[in-house]
């Protein structure tokens, strides 16, 4: 298991580029089912999570072909034949997103196998909604030995209200609703950005989708879909990280490639915090050359303040004079970082959903665990401030959702580097 080391200190200066969102790729990636012509996508990411997607279309029967570099991050999926429409407990458990696939495998094959996701780090994250709108379709589902199987003839539009606002819930439905027939009305649906970008790339290949990225979503059913070239919009997770890391070590970063538009809120709480920063159409520039004074979040649907940042907010709230409370309200376990940032000499009090933080606390080197992927992203934040030489381990986390991060890193002055396991050597029968 790949480790990294990270000597803290030194500020971050320059330009870093900002990679495609994986949380638009992944469902684009899955959108690609419901046609049988290929489907062209630029700007996808060089994670984990892709590669992970990549195999699941493969193993259905899908051409799949995925290049970075001159390719220019682009892939092309063909799901001409799609010989079966399964998802494996061995792929799905390591990604949850797979559960994308089951909305366009009923809409396309009027059948679907899909291992549910299972226990997850940050929380229980029950696939419930997408299985309740799914049988508003028309489909008929049952679970059986952890899979949950589908069949339905062509599903039927519906009006469906979300009990609770669910990205990927929203993402699956919208998914299956453009091939059913006649009209659906979604509501109560995610307005993040990346379901808008799913959205354009569906109408694309001859959806009529209007209102996404709002909470209401109009569907008019079309009978098939065909082939169509997207790029997917920036990852403003990734952005939003970069522009934290700028701020904690008093550097001047210029975050380009990415969409100020969808960090308003992260923008937002920065200022009060007292970070500087100018945009442009497309980048960000932080200047972190200011002391930091606490301020409070609550973790929100879009637009309110991601969930995904709120364990890197933490990093710097740590690096902040007085008391800021971080309240998490998307998932219920999701501080596992502050542990980890506590052994770093954080003061960080936990109470449920309610982390207290009291700033400012140097910090200092040490092993720490990656427990999750954006837990793993604040103790890269935290490293880069500490004394000293931290070890993150279970980097794994990390290789899902960020790309070339220690690259994009040591490319901006940090100390950042990748050592693999190291095994001791074994004597035995071969000496
Ligand atoms: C997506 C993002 C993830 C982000 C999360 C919240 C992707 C691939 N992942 O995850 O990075 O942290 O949104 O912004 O886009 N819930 C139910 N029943 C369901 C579905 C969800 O109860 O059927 C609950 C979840 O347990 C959670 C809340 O709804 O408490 C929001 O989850 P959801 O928006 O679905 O998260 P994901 O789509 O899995």
């Amino acid at each position: 298991m790949d480790k990294f080391v990270i000597r803290g200190g030194a500020p971050l200066l320059g330009t870093v580029r900002i990679s495609g969102a994986k949380n638009a790729a992944l469902p684009c990636m899955a959108a690609a089912l419901l046609t049988e012509d290929p489907v062209i996508l630029e700007n996808i990411p060089q994670v984990r999570d892709i590669e992970t997607t990549r195999k699941l279309l493969a193993a259905m029967g899908a051409e799949v072909e995925l290049g970075y570099g001159r390719a220019q991050h682009r892939t092309t999926i063909h799901c001409k034949n799609l010989a079966s429409p399964e998802a494996s407990y061995e792929l799905v458990k390591t990604m949850r997103a797979s559960t994308l696939v089951l909305g366009p495998l009923i809409a396309r094959c009027g059948r679907a196998r899909v291992s549910l996701p299972g226990g997850c780090a940050i929380g229980s994250r029950p696939i419930d909604l997408h299985i309740k709108g799914l049988e508003s379709l028309g489909a008929k589902i049952v679970q059986d030995h952890g899979y949950v199987e589908a069949t339905a003839d062509r599903l039927k539009g519906a009006e469906i209200v979300f009990d609770k606002i669910t990205v990927t819930g929203t993402e699956d439905l919208l998914m299956a609703a453009t091939l059913a027939e006649g009209e659906t009305l979604l509501q109560n649906c995610a307005r993040e950005p990346e379901v808008a970008d799913l959205a354009a790339l569906l109408n694309k290949m001859g959806a009529r989708i209007e209102g996404a990225g709002t909470a209401t979503i109009r569907v008019k059913g079309v009978s098939k879909l065909k082939g169509a070239k997207h790029r997917i919009i920036p990852d403003r997770i990734e952005a939003g990280t970069f522009i934290i890391a700028g701020a904690m070590t008093s550097g001047d970063l210029n975050v380009t490639g990415c969409e100020p538009s969808h960090l308003g809120a992260l923008l937002s709480k920065l200022h009060e915090v007292g970070v500087k920063t100018k945009h442009s159409a497309d980048s960000v520039r932080v200047m972190g050359d200011h002391p930091l004074a606490a301020a409070d979040i609550i973790t929100e649907e879009y637009p309110g303040f991601p969930t995904d940042v709120q364990a890197q907010f933490m990093a710097l709230a740590t690096q902040a004079e007085g008391t800021s409370v971080i309240t998490e309200n998307i998932f219920e376990n999701r501080f596992m970082h502050a542990q980890e940032l506590l052994r770093m000499g954080a003061n960080i009090k936990l109470e449920g959903r309610r982390a207290v933080i009291r700033g400012k606390s140097p910090l200092s080197a040490a092993a720490v665990l990656a427990s999750d992927l954006r837990a793993s992203a604040s103790l890269v934040l935290a490293a880069l401030v500490a004394d000293g030489e931290t070890i993150i381990d279970r980097v794994y986390h990390i290789d899902r959702g960020y790309e070339n991060i220690e690259e994009k890193l040591r490319g901006v002055g940090a100390e950042i580097k990748r050592i693999g396991e190291i095994f001791p050597r074994r004597r035995g029968a071969n000496g």
